[in-house]
């Protein structure tokens, strides 16, 4: 239909009053720290609850050690002495790490076979690595002449390529940036002057920065590389406030806390705190726990062995934990250069997945619950969401029976296990404190973790 002039009014007031709710008008963000974390967390983020975290760059390449094998080849003192004869019994003398740049060929690089992995991995968002500290990007950077994933190696728009197939299935697209760069002169010259000169800021990275966003709409921006210098010397609260404010993603977009020295788990957006943060109790703020299957490493390792990797009851415990305390959980695979998920980490996705498929009403959009563990029969983790709360048992109790001494019961308690149709029996443990519940036999299910509904308990 034709839109009538009052239809239009109308139209207009509505989008007046629904940006006024989601922004008072006027009020922008400005460049510090009190108004920037006051920002409420776009709502998508806290629901999605689970990501798939891809590191790849020219690291892959020689793929050993990890995704810091440059550092740890040439710039730590000492160098690690692994590294230094890895490359002196198989390099010729003189290679350099550009040189591995021309072997990220990436010819297997299917973007959408890929995000079809991560879609059935359950994850509701991505991150991949745009620039890890080796300075690489994964895209057509202008700021990063001939060290960018289109002008050697992929000869491809990396970034841009699966960022669409990851749109085109509905999962939120992020980017890891790395702040500072290793090896980069214009940051070694800031780093000599005691990050009193900005040139690399000024010249590289916030021009490279402000360029990524606009191009690519990231919802999250995933930043990394921070810690040597203050806030102040990377221009974090100016980036940030436009980014809030002006920017095309101002409104969904997510960021973490890793934006100077000291930042982290205290200012930006979420808390990652550290690399598989593992908080005790409740955290006060949202946080994420960034993991990766292979425990050694981030980027692909040719050497990696089954032991060195998590197990998919060892993720789904995490999972489980992570949530139950808040937080997001942000799981790594490193892809080879030549563009392949490594099966096991395939696998590793897809099983999480399957866990999800009978198992994510207990995740997806849930919040903690007033009690977030108890460890009666078996480990169990607490969810909730409205008014029904999940208890997630991450181990098989040893007889069919589990006690649970958290709830509070009354005589409409409802008692499911997700995954089968019929209410189970249960008994109070005490007069309204507590209930053991008579299991089924529980399936042999891969993530070895059963989910528990709980109706009418308080
Ligand atoms: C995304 O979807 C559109 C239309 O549905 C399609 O034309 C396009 O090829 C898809 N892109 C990828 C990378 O899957
Ligand atoms: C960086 O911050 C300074 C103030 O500290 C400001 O004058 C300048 O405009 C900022 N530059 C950018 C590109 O954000
Ligand atoms: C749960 O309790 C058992 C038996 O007391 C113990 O062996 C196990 O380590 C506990 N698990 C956790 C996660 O606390």
């Amino acid at each position: 239909p034709r839109c009538t002039r009052s239809r239009r009014i109308m139209l207009a007031v509505f989008v007046l009053v629904a940006a006024s709710v989601s922004r008072p008008a006027g009020a922008r963000y400005t460049a510090d720290w009190t108004s920037l974390d006051a920002r409420p967390l776009p709502s998508w983020y806290d629901e999605a609850k689970v990501g798939v975290f891809i590191h790849w760059g020219v690291f892959s390449v020689p793929g050993f050690q990890s995704e810091w094998f440059w550092w740890h080849w040439q710039g730590e003192q000492p160098p690690d002495q692994k590294c230094v004869s890895y490359m002196s019994k198989n390099y010729p003398p003189g290679f350099s790490y550009p040189e591995f740049a021309p072997q990220f060929h990436a010819q297997f690089f299917n973007p959408g076979e890929w995000a079809d992995i991560f879609k059935a991995s359950g994850a509701k968002y991505v991150v991949l690595t745009a620039k890890h500290h080796e300075g690489f990007t994964n895209w057509g950077s202008p700021n990063s002449w001939n060290w960018n994933s289109v002008d050697t190696g992929p000869h491809r728009d990396l970034v841009g390529d699966l960022g669409e197939a990851v749109r085109n299935r509905s999962l939120h697209y992020g980017l890891y940036n790395s702040l500072y760069e290793w090896f980069h002169p214009l940051y070694l010259a800031d780093k000599k002057n005691g990050f009193k000169t900005q040139e690399f800021v000024m010249h590289k990275l916030l021009p490279e920065l402000y360029n990524m966003v606009v191009r690519y709409r990231p919802e999250v921006i995933w930043s990394d590389g921070d810690w040597e210098a203050p806030d102040t010397y990377w221009n974090s609260t100016q980036f940030l406030a436009w980014l809030y404010n002006d920017s095309p993603v101002k409104d969904t977009i997510v960021t973490n806390d890793r934006w100077g020295a000291g930042c982290a788990c205290k200012h930006g957006g979420y808390y990652n705190c550290e690399d598989k943060y593992t908080p005790g109790q409740l955290p006060k703020h949202k946080w994420e726990k960034c993991t990766s299957v292979d425990t050694f490493s981030w980027g692909y390792r040719r050497n990696m062995k089954m032991s060195e990797l998590m197990d998919l009851p060892t993720i789904i415990k995490d999972l489980v934990g992570t949530v139950a305390l808040g937080g997001n959980y942000l799981l790594n695979v490193g892809p080879t250069p030549d563009g392949m998920i490594p099966v096991v980490f395939e696998e590793r996705l897809r099983g999480v997945g399957d866990w999800l498929g009978i198992n994510g009403e207990a995740i997806y959009a849930s919040k903690p619950w007033r009690i977030q563990t108890e460890n009666t029969t078996v480990p169990v983790w607490y969810t909730s969401k409205g008014e029904s709360v999940y208890a997630i048992m991450t181990a098989k109790p040893p007889k069919l029976t589990l006690q649970l001494l958290g709830p509070k019961t009354s005589g409409a308690t409802k008692v499911t296990l997700l995954g089968n149709p019929k209410p189970l029996p249960w008994s109070p443990v005490q007069p309204n404190a507590g209930l053991t519940v008579l299991l089924p036999e529980l399936s042999c299910t891969p993530g070895q973790a059963w989910t528990l509904k709980l109706d009418g308990i308080q």
